[in-house]
């Protein structure tokens, strides 16, 4: 997608270096910085304290920090303790396990000394996949908004919550991605930004995004979404997802909920993006069994911007020896979502509908 006019994704192999190359997100949107990965410790620190984020992009992270640990040892118990390791970063998105266990699938019956090698090419084909899944992912949520458009024949508003644009993926994002395709198409479109704080990913991450793709857009705090739904301002929701369960409970970003029992009282339509890597047919009730990430209560405590002097900065905002709860994710109990959207198909969030993906 586009930063400042030229054509950027959020992670690639850099081969003259024998490394890997990720923007720092944790700097977005008051810095673009292009940091190197060049050891296990360094992907795990990478996940672990958010320079990547978003639950595709930690997959495909994963993949590239198993080749940078097989250079390191590629036996399979090393290999396997890593794959422990890089699993341990982030608890609820599944795509890391997934990669992770995809890359040991496939290199476990392997000659060790082919194993770096087999294992680059797999996080490769990994990271291409992703790109591939999520422009389908846009094309197939285009069709809804298209039919949105050609009844409502007037600017078609969305809202998003968190980020899960391209910086969430390798490239198009999931939620993001049928904005970005309708953008292409002429469609009029205006997005509602959620905030999402604790990490204000909706501020400093999507609406750079928009900004940089010429997308309309109006930043609003968390608990704006419920009013503008009330007015009729909010034609369509579309969230991303971190992991889905097999009945169609989806764990997003802490928020998701409250925004989808705001649509189902209003009639709007709830949708959410998910890339099939992110769904864990192992799980047959989200609510039950997705585990929920708690995080430093610091990210709720203290936030970062740009002083009054133009100066990055971190400021505290709560009391001293205040106590904070940080939960990352919340589930949406499949009875309030409309549609998942998949790069192979739009599917019901039920046990039926999950399992053709199979197919
Ligand atoms: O904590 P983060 O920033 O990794 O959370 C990201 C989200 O919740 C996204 O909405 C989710 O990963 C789906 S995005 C493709």
């Amino acid at each position: 997608m586009l930063v400042d006019g030229n054509n950027l994704t959020t992670i690639w192999f850099y081969k003259a270096e024998d490394s890997v190359k990720i923007i720092d997100q944790r700097l977005l949107p008051h810095e673009l910085k292009i940091v190197n990965l060049n050891t296990l410790t360094d992907v795990v620190y990478a996940i672990k304290e958010m320079q990547v984020r978003g639950a595709p992009l930690i997959g495909v992270t994963a993949a590239y920090g198993m080749y940078l640990a097989s250079k390191e040892s590629s036996d399979i118990e090393k290999l396997i303790f890593s794959g422990k390791q890089l699993k341990n970063t982030r608890p609820t998105a599944v795509n890391l396990s997934w990669a992770v266990d995809k890359i040991i699938e496939n290199i476990k019956d392997i000659d060790k000394i082919k194993r770096p090698n087999i294992i680059l090419q797999l996080a490769n084909e990994i990271r291409e996949d992703d790109i591939n899944a999520c422009s389908n992912i846009g094309d197939n949520g285009l069709k809804l908004l298209e039919n949105i458009y050609n009844k409502k024949k007037s600017t078609v508003n969305i809202l998003t919550h968190c980020n899960a644009g391209w910086l969430a993926t390798v490239d198009w994002g999931t939620a993001l991605s049928p904005i970005f395709k309708a953008k292409r198409k002429d469609i009029p479109i205006h997005v509602w930004v959620d905030e999402t704080r604790p990490r204000n990913q909706g501020f400093n991450l999507t609406a750079w995004e928009l900004i940089n793709e010429g997308i309309p857009n109006s930043l609003i705090v968390d608990n704006v979404g419920g009013h503008i739904m009330q007015k009729g301002e909010v034609d369509v929701c579309i969230t991303g997802t971190d992991r889905t369960a097999l009945n169609g409970d989806v764990c997003n970003k802490i928020g998701t909920y409250l925004k989808a029992l705001a649509a189902y009282d209003n009639k709007i339509p709830f949708y959410v993006a998910a890339p099939i890597s992110s769904i864990d047919f192992s799980i047959k009730d989200g609510l039950k069994e997705i585990p929920i990430e708690e995080r430093d209560s610091k990210e709720v405590s203290l936030i970062y911007g740009i002083n009054s002097k133009g100066h990055k900065e971190t400021i505290k905002i709560i009391p001293e020896n205040a106590q904070c709860k940080n939960y990352a994710f919340d589930v949406t109990p499949a009875k309030y979502i409309t549609k998942i959207i998949t790069e192979k198909k739009n599917i019901d969030p039920t046990t039926e509908s999950i399992s053709t993906l199979l197919e």
